[in-house]
């Protein structure tokens, strides 16, 4: 490996977003460390030029040996499916609270230069007005928003107590190339092109009309190499809206795909999500720049979909 190049290590790099953070920052140049416990992810996510380590993010010790030289960690292995935490909230709990502990206790030792965590939308649960603000309190509704906003509150304290470096980003439904269709916690663009190509209606739930601002991986990559660079973040005092700042109902995403619809029961779920994302611009510099739109166009045509 070449030592003149900087180190920085992805957790949940064999998943979704990670896979596709790694990527960049191994075309970027960087000396890339993937850490994953493939539960959720693939080996073969992983991007070639990327070194693996198949363990978990609880193992401290062994985290800090990986996070040793280097400048930023970006953490974003976790249990992520609100369904399966309400299910399994003590297993998630674990994941993504004990998880990011860990990580952020690692990255202390290892005196990492920046830690960029993956926070999510879901911390604001319910909320009366829209568009959704960083100021506004949180209020999660399921185990998983609560544990992605403890390890929001997790990263400012170690920035206050430990003077450790973090930021965290809030995204808001991530979609893109490499999202996983399977399982029945697959998000929705993913799993409707699923049962697009399988023939099968797109079984929207309840009446289709909650709306979700859907944002394209890409742009969150971007972000997250915005956020380890930027001088105007690492305090963890900021939580930092990722998200399009427009939405569209379930109901307008099935009619973009196109094909037939079957409705199934609802679920326990915030009814909207609309991200205010002035604070990303502000600090960061950053404007999505993929359309719901293109990013679907392009997925249908990936999927060979007319
Ligand atoms: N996809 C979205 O819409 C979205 C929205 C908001 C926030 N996020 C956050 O972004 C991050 C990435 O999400 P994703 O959609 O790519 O999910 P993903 O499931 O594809 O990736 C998560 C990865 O973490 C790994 N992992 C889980 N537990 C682990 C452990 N204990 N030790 C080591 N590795 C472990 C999994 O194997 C998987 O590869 C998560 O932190 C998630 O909470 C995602």
């Amino acid at each position: 490996m070449n030592s003149t190049k900087q180190k920085s290590v992805v957790t949940g790099g064999a998943g979704f977003i990670g896979s596709n953070l790694a990527s960049v920052l191994v075309t970027e140049g960087y000396e890339v460390h993937v850490v994953d416990n493939l539960s959720g992810g693939k080996r073969e996510n992983v991007p070639a030029g990327a070194v693996f380590h198949e363990m978990d993010i609880n193992d401290t010790p062994a985290l800090a040996e990986i996070f040793a030289d280097a400048r930023y960690v970006f953490h974003l292995a976790a249990l992520p499916r609100v369904p399966y935490s309400i299910e399994h909230p003590q297993e998630t709990n674990h994941a993504n609270v004990d998880g990011t502990l860990s990580v952020l206790a690692a990255a202390k030792d290892a005196q990492v230069s920046r830690v960029v965590y993956s926070a999510s939308s879901s911390a604001y649960g319910n909320q009366d007005t829209m568009p959704l603000r960083e100021d506004m309190p949180a209020h999660p509704i399921s185990p998983y928003g609560l544990q992605k906003y403890v390890g929001e509150l997790y990263c400012r304290l170690f920035s206050e107590v430990y003077g450790l470096p973090t930021v965290c980003l809030r995204y808001f439904n991530v979609y893109g190339p490499g999202a996983s269709a399977e399982g029945a916690y697959a998000l929705v663009i993913a799993k409707f092109l699923k049962q697009r190509l399988e023939g099968g209606p797109m079984t929207v739930t309840g009446d289709g009309t909650q709306t979700r601002d859907y944002t394209h991986v890409r742009d969150v990559v971007r972000a997250n190499l915005l956020a380890a660079q930027s001088a105007h973040v690492g305090k963890g005092e900021e939580a930092v809206n990722i998200g399009a700042g427009k939405n569209a109902s379930v109901n307008k995403v099935a009619e973009l795909i196109g094909g037939p619809v079957e409705h199934i029961a609802p679920r326990l779920e915030p009814h909207d999500t609309l991200a205010d994302n002035s604070l990303a611009k502000q600090l960061l510099s950053w404007a999505p720049q993929v359309s719901l739109e293109e990013g679907i166009a392009e997925l249908k045509k990936l999927a060979n979909l007319p």
